[in-house]
This record gives structure tokens, sequence and C-alpha cells, in this order.
């Protein structure tokens, strides 16, 4: 798997801080703007179509804020408002996390968004993936789906994040999806900080 971009070497530099804690692909090779990972066995949480084993992945990714919890962030990432440097991910969905057939983590991926400040934002960024982003809208009635978001929301207690901490992730919601959605899309997330606010 080749990864291009400006972010690369950040991304690099905070999968392997994560990897202390969590498993993400290893390294193959890296040069300047691009760098090439391991294929990890697994298939993106996403995926699961049977609600038993989408359950059981979704609590392993619910997991995964408590054991990102106290990883310190390399310096190069960006620092989000406040005192805390923990790693963040800022972008843990059910397309980024890579699962096994027993819904265990197989690699977290994706670090792109990656940056250092408070837990409970990230937290507050998955939340608000999982209720509010229009891809996950649009999946309600897909029961492997359902599954999958309610044991992650309630195996990381993402309903129970800090109303400031939410109302910042529909704040970058709405920045991150503006180019891609027209704002009748979005106007629930507009209503849902309203709320927060
Ligand atoms: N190291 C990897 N091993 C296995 N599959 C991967 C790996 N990296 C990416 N993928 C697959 O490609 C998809 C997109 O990769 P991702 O790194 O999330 O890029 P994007 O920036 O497009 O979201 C993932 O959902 C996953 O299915
Ligand atoms: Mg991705």
């Amino acid at each position: 798997m080749l990864r291009v971009g400006e972010r690369v070497a950040g991304e690099v530099a905070a999968a392997a801080a994560a990897a202390a804690r969590v498993p993400v692909p290893r390294v193959l090779g890296q040069v300047e703007g691009a760098v090439l990972l391991e294929l990890v066995p697994g298939r993106p949480a996403g995926e699961l179509a049977d609600p038993e084993h989408a359950a059981a992945a979704g609590r392993a990714c619910g997991a995964l804020h408590e054991r990102l919890a106290g990883v310190a962030a390399p310096e190069e990432l960006r620092k989000l408002p406040g005192r805390e440097r923990n790693l963040l991910h800022l972008d843990l969905h059910p397309y980024n996390v890579l699962v096994d057939d027993a819904g265990e983590v197989t690699a977290v991926i994706d670090w792109t968004n990656a940056a250092a400040g408070n837990p409970q934002l990230d937290a507050a960024r998955s939340w608000s993936i999982l209720m509010l982003d229009p891809a996950a809208v649009a999946r309600r009635a897909d029961p492997g789906w359902v599954a999958l978001t309610e044991a992650w929301l309630d195996a990381g207690r993402l309903r129970e994040v800090a109303p400031a901490a939410r109302a910042w992730a529909c704040r970058f919601m709405l920045d991150d999806l503006a180019g891609r959605h027209d704002p009748a899309a979005l106007q629930h997330v507009r209503g849902a900080l309203r709320n927060l606010e």
C-alpha cells in the first residue's frame, strides 16, 4: 500500500507512536513524500454484514480510545488548543480500522489527520462521524452497520463525551465536509452543534 502526499512524514510518526498500544501497518520503505506500508490482513470494520461479528468489531473499535489515551504525540504533529499533548488520530471510523474474522483489530490505518491534544477530542470526532456523517446516516437501516456503531458508541462511551468536545467535532465536520456536500446535506450537523452549544 503506497501512500503519497505532503503529510506522510507526520502520518508515519503518528503511527509509530501509536504502535506501542495498537497495531498499525509496518513501514516497508520511505522516501520524501511517499511511504510504502505493509498490506495488513483483515477488512474494514464498516464492511461487516453479520450483526454479531459487527458488534464484536464495534466493541474492539470502542476500546481503541482507551488504548490510545496516554500515548504522547510526536513533536512534529500540529497541536490543538489546550494543554494536553496526547496522540489523536482524528479519523477513527469504520473504514480506518481493519479487523479479522473474530472482530479483533488488525490495524488502525490512515493517520493523515493525526494531531496532539486532549483524548476527548478523538472520542468526540468518532462520535460525530458515527452519528452525523452523511455516509453513516445513509446506513441507519443496515443491521451490520447499526450493530457496529452501537457497540462502538457504547464501548467507547462516546455519547458521554463532554458537550464542548462534541461541539468542536461538529465544527470540524462542517469544515471537513463543506467541499463535498451542499449545505442542506449538513443541516443536521448544524442542528447538533446548536444543541451542544
Ligand atoms: N496497510 C493496509 N493494509 C490493508 N488495507 C489497507 C491498508 N491501507 C489501506 N487499506 C485499504 O484501503 C482503504 C483506504 O485506505 P486509507 O489509508 O484509509 O486511505 P484514504 O486516505 O483513502 O482513506 C482502507 O479502508 C483499507 O480497505
Ligand atoms: Mg481512510
